[in-house]
């Protein structure tokens, strides 16, 4: 069986993300999109909500399943079974980094490739920090995330925060 891995912070999911998980879906057998937790960043949704935000933007795929991971993707990836890493590339600027992480990982396991993926043109511009950013001060996030997430968007700027 093929299974392949979609890694991200997916803070919180977006259409971008979501047309990359769809497509690679129509690749392999089966799909793990993760959610690195990382004590590093500073992310507005717990990582029990971004998955669970994942969980149900993904409900109606069979192929598709949602978990976490710390540490290196790698090490995650053998727990799995799975030899590929799926990302989504939006424009060139992604690129080096992209090519950075992909080498890195090769570098620590040669068995496991990295499948780009370009990203729809029409999300080419959507980041989870963009979404965010319009989000905080109120404005239409409709056509950028799945119902669901503009929902949890809207209840967390309510939130009072810290
Ligand atoms: O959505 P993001 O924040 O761009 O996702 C980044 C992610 C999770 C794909 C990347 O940070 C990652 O794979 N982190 C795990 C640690 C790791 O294996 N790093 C590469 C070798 S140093």
């Amino acid at each position: 069986m093929s299974i392949a891995v979609i890694p991200g912070s997916f803070d919180p999911v977006t259409y971008g993300h979501l047309d990359i998980i769809k497509r690679g879906a129509k690749v392999f057998d089966k799909v793990i999109v993760s959610v690195l937790i990382n004590r590093n960043k500073s992310p507005i949704f717990t990582v029990e909500e971004r998955m669970e935000l994942l969980r149900e933007v993904t409900q109606k795929m069979p192929n598709v399943e949602v978990d976490s991971f710390h540490g290196l993707l790698v090490d995650y990836m053998h727990t799995k079974g799975a030899r590929a890493i799926i990302k989504g590339l939006r424009a060139v600027s992604d690129f080096e980094y992209e090519m950075q992480m992909a080498s890195i990982n090769r570098l620590l396991d040669q068995k496991i490739e990295t499948f780009f993926m370009m990203t729809n043109n029409q999300f080419s511009f959507l980041s989870s920090s963009i979404v965010k950013e319009v989000a905080k001060y109120n404005a239409d996030v409709s056509s950028l995330v799945p119902p669901i997430v503009e929902k949890a968007l809207k209840q967390k700027f309510q939130e009072p925060r810290e």
